[in-house]
């Protein structure tokens, strides 16, 4: 390991170096050094697991979701579900979330206090999938809701619209079962649109004209909201239109696709 020239050693960059400055530090001879070094050591170890624990949990919320949507499409040949996203919160935004809230700064508070570690998006076509897809979570057994905030019956100031939810799930590990929290934002194609350029805006540090900005996003999101409600009547009108089939020919419908293949 590189050793600076006062014999201390160099500030490590990467967890090979950080194992071996901690072999330095023992080879220093001060116990009270050593203790301090371990305690950290053990607390990034713990940290790291944690990181493991939610990005498993946000695999099983994405099971799930895949679920439904495999489902949807061999009972009823269409997709509710056009692409999911997932995100681990970066450290950086851990501390400074937990920062802004005045909590300090320990693997406990960061479990209790901030619930969109692990995050997931799903988008939609249409504003009824997602409170269908809302509701089929929430249905099954291991899901647990902590919190729900409609965004789209209730949308914020700036005209943000999606449905939230923070569910609890359980993770099962080789030796221990964990419930860990998960936010799941579903919104549609159009909402997703919408989130996205006005994500990149408060970002920008310095913008000529926000004010300007800012309203014409409104603006937008007024009319996205009237398209997604237009397009859903739409949807809507031909299914009314369509003959009902009689139960005959459902099964006959279902028995062509007997040779597609179920995606996986
Ligand atoms: P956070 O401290 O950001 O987690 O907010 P919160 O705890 O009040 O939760 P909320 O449900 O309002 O927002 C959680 C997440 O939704 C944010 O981190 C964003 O990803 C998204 N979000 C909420 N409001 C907006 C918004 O106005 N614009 C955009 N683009 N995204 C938003
Ligand atoms: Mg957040």
């Amino acid at each position: 390991m590189a050793v600076r020239k006062d014999n201390l050693p160099m500030i490590p960059n990467n967890d090979d170096d950080m194992a071996s400055s901690l072999m330095q530090l023992a080879s220093l001879n001060d116990p009270k050094i050593w203790q301090e070094a371990l305690k950290m050591m053990e607390l990034m170890v713990g940290y790291k697991e944690d990181r493991m624990v939610y990005t498993c949990a946000i695999k099983e919320i994405r099971t799930k979701f895949e679920v439904l949507d495999t489902e949807f499409n061999v009972r009823y040949q269409r997709n509710p579900i056009n692409f999911i996203t997932t995100r681990l919160k970066s450290n950086q935004s851990i501390v400074m979330k937990m920062a802004r809230k005045g909590i300090p700064f320990t693997i406990e508070n960061m479990e209790k206090h901030v619930e969109d570690i692990a995050g997931i998006r799903i988008i939609c076509s249409y504003v009824d999938d997602i409170y269908q897809l809302a509701d089929s979570l929430l249905r099954q057994d291991d899901v647990t809701l902590l919190a729900r905030k409609d965004y789209i019956q209730e949308p914020k100031e700036n005209g943000y619209r999606s449905l939230h939810l923070i569910v609890s799930v359980p993770v099962f590990f080789s030796n221990v079962t964990r419930q860990v929290p998960v936010e799941v934002q579903i919104r549609t194609i159009a909402m997703d649109f919408w989130a996205s350029l006005e994500h990149q805006m408060k970002y920008k540090q310095e913008i000529a004209d926000e004010e300007h900005i800012i309203a014409r996003l409104r603006q937008c999101a007024d009319r996205i909201a009237a398209l997604d409600d237009e397009m859903l009547e739409i949807r809507k009108q031909i299914e009314a239109g369509k003959n009902m089939p009689t139960q005959e020919e459902l099964l006959l419908q279902k028995i062509r696709q007997l040779e597609v293949p179920i995606d996986t």
